[in-house]
């Protein structure tokens, strides 16, 4: 009797604990009892700006990525410091566009001017949703975003440079920073390809084609005809706002073309371009450029994984009122 009372004080425990595991993990129907419409919100909203300017994807895209690989996808990106030390002060992310935190700003007032859901739903999460639609009508893969996370209350400008990949890194860099985030080579290589729509500012690309190093000026991994074009496009001493789009051929569509590119030499960055030099990453590079499918599903399991980075769930974090400032 004893044994059995203990033996189902064990089992109901582990039950408890086994639940409390699983709500602590993103799921697809978080709002479903909360803020149903949740999805339907946040696309008609990203739809509109999606529709107003070009930028709208590629600047969404790239504040989900900095926002997860620092702090973990808790919206921290957005907040503002009143000492201008918050994560979006780093020179690295003063280069964010405009655009992204605008997108995150609409879709909110739009999910909250709807009274079920008002204050229920994480800049974290809308952010998520947002650039999964972005990458939708860019032409991209539809992938069913896991809901749940909650928004950070910390952002702190120094820890943006341990955070966030440089576009001079190599291979075992690049590795490295994504493997710390608990993504592999693989998922780097497709996340990777988020290059293929956007700009860059021409200073990323000014060592590569002035001065190399002594014996080339020009990156000898570079696409010498790209190189001719990138040089009267991003001429020395030029305005330093100024910027490149990142794909020499299908700009603004979300496509495979990022690895045709390189298999070209017709990448702005050493980072992008060391994917295919390095001989560990080819074949990859390679197979993403011939199987289009192939990259769409690789992207699609980056992306959810890329989402799942450092998330606070349950008590942890807040559901943040005010964009740019904790409750
Ligand atoms: C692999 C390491 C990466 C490096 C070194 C890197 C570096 C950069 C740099 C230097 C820029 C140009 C910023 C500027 O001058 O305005 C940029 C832009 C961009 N990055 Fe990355 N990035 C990386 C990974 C990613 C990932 C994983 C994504 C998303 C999946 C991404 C999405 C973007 C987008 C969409 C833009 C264009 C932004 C715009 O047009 O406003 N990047 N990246
Ligand atoms: C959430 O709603 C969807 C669609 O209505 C349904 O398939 C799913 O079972 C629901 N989940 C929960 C936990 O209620
Ligand atoms: C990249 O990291 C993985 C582990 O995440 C390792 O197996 C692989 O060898 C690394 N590749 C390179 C080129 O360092
Ligand atoms: C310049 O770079 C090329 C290609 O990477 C290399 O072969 C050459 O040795 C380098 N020259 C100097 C002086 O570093
Ligand atoms: C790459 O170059 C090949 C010829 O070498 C050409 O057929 C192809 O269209 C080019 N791809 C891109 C993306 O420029
Ligand atoms: C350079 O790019 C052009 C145009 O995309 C392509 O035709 C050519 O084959 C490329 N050269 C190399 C060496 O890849
Ligand atoms: C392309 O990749 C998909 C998904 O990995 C696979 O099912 C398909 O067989 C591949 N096609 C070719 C032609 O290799
Ligand atoms: C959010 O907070 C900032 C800083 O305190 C303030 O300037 C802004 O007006 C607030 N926005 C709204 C919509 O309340």
């Amino acid at each position: 009797m004893q044994t059995f009372r203990a033996l189902s004080f064990i089992l109901a425990v582990s039950m408890l604990l086994m639940a409390a595991a699983s709500a602590r993990q993103l799921r697809t129907d978080f709002y479903n009892n909360t803020c149903l419409n949740v999805e339907h919100l946040v696309r008609s909203a990203v739809t509109r700006k999606f529709q107003l300017t070009d930028i709208t994807a590629p600047a969404t895209l790239r504040l989900f990525f900095h926002d997860c690989f620092v702090w973990g996808c808790d919206a921290s990106v957005l907040l503002a410091s009143p000492n201008n030390d918050a994560e979006k002060d780093h020179p690295i992310d003063l280069s964010l566009a405009g655009d992204g935190f605008n997108t995150v700003i609409k879709d909110k007032a739009v999910v909250d001017s709807n009274p079920q859901c008002r204050n229920k739903v994480s800049y974290a999460d809308i952010l998520a949703l947002a650039t999964r639609d972005v990458i939708l009508l860019a032409g991209g893969p539809f992938y069913h975003v896991e809901l749940g996370r909650r928004d950070g209350r910390i952002s702190t400008k120094a820890i943006v440079e341990h955070g966030i990949p440089l576009p001079t890194f190599d291979l075992v860099q690049l590795n490295t920073s994504f493997g710390g985030h608990g993504l592999s080579q693989t998922d780097m290589i497709a996340l990777s390809g988020g290059h293929i729509i956007g700009v860059s500012h021409c200073s990323h690309v000014f060592k590569r084609i002035y001065n190399f190093n002594l014996t080339h000026p020009i990156d000898p991994t570079l696409n010498l005809s790209y190189a001719r074009h990138l040089r009267e496009f991003c001429p020395r001493n030029m305005d330093p706002n100024k910027v490149i789009d990142m794909d020499p051929t299908t700009t603004h569509i979300f496509d495979n073309a990022y690895f045709k590119n390189l298999q070209n030499g017709s990448r702005l960055f050493s980072s992008d371009q060391a994917l295919f030099t390095d001989l560990r990453s080819r074949p990859t590079v390679n197979f993403f450029a011939l199987n289009n499918t192939a990259f769409r599903e690789a992207f699609k399991t980056a992306m959810t994984k890329l989402g799942r980075v450092g998330v606070l769930m349950g008590s942890k974090g807040e559901i943040r009122i005010n964009c740019t400032r904790p409750n």
